[in-house]
C-alpha cells in the first residue's frame, strides 16, 4: 500500500446496511479481549435507527460482510465523528480495517464540507491507535470518560 489516505482502490466496499446485509453484520464476531472497546453490533444497529445523523456501513471484502462502522456528518457542520469500527476477528490483521478507514476518509472527504474527523478509543487500544496514527489522527487527550480523542484534519 503507497499513500493510505491517497485516491487508489482498496479490496472493501462500504455499503449501506439493509435487509440483505443486516444478518451478515449481526454476526459478526469481537475477540473476548476486545469486547469493551465497542458497543456490539446490534446496539449499534438500534442506535443508528433511531438517531438520524448516524450513517451506517457494513465493509465488505471479496462479496462478504468482514466488518461494520458507523459515523456522523451532519449538514450543519465540518466535523464527522466516527463512532464504530470493528472488523470480524477471523478478518483482522489482514489490512482490512486500514482499508474501511480509507473508504470511509473518501467517502467523508467527497461531501466536501468536512474539514475534521474525529474518533474515540479506550487508551489500551493499541490496534485502534496505530490504525488512526497511520492516517495522520493526531491524540488530543482524554475525555471526561477517559476514552482517548483523536482527530485528522483533511484537506490541510
Ligand atoms: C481496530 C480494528 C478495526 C483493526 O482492524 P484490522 O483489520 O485488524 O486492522 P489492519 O489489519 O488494517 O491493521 C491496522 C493497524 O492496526 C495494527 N493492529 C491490528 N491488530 C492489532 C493488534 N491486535 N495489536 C496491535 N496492533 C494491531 C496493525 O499492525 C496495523 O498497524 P500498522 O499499519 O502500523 O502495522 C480491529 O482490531 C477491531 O475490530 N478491533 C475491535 C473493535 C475496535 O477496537 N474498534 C476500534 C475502536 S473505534
Amino acid at each position: 500500500m503507497t499513500s493510505r489516505a491517497g485516491m487508489r482502490e482498496y479490496p472493501v466496499a462500504l455499503e449501506p446496511v439493509g435487509k440483505g446485509n443486516r444478518a451478515a453484520i449481526l454476526a459478526l464476531e469481537l475477540l473476548p479481549q476486545q469486547q469493551g472497546f465497542v458497543a456490539s453490533n446490534a446496539e449499534s444497529l438500534a442506535e443508528a435507527r433511531q438517531d438520524d445523523e448516524a450513517i451506517a456501513r457494513a465493509v465488505v471484502a471479496a462479496g462478504r460482510v468482514v466488518g461494520f462502522l458507523m459515523y456522523s456528518a451532519p449538514e450543519d457542520d465540518d466535523e464527522a465523528i466516527i463512532y464504530r469500527l470493528m472488523i470480524d476477528r477471523r478478518e483482522q490483521g489482514k489490512g482490512l480495517g486500514s482499508a474501511a478507514v480509507a473508504k470511509l476518509l473518501e467517502e467523508i472527504a467527497r461531501l466536501g464540507r468536512i474539514r475534521r474527523v474525529s474518533i474515540c478509543y479506550e487508551p489500551e487500544n493499541e490496534a485502534a491507535r496505530r490504525l488512526y496514527a497511520g492516517f495522520g489522527f493526531v491524540e488530543r487527550g482524554l475525555d471526561e470518560d477517559g476514552e482517548m480523542i483523536a482527530d485528522l484534519e483533511l484537506g490541510g
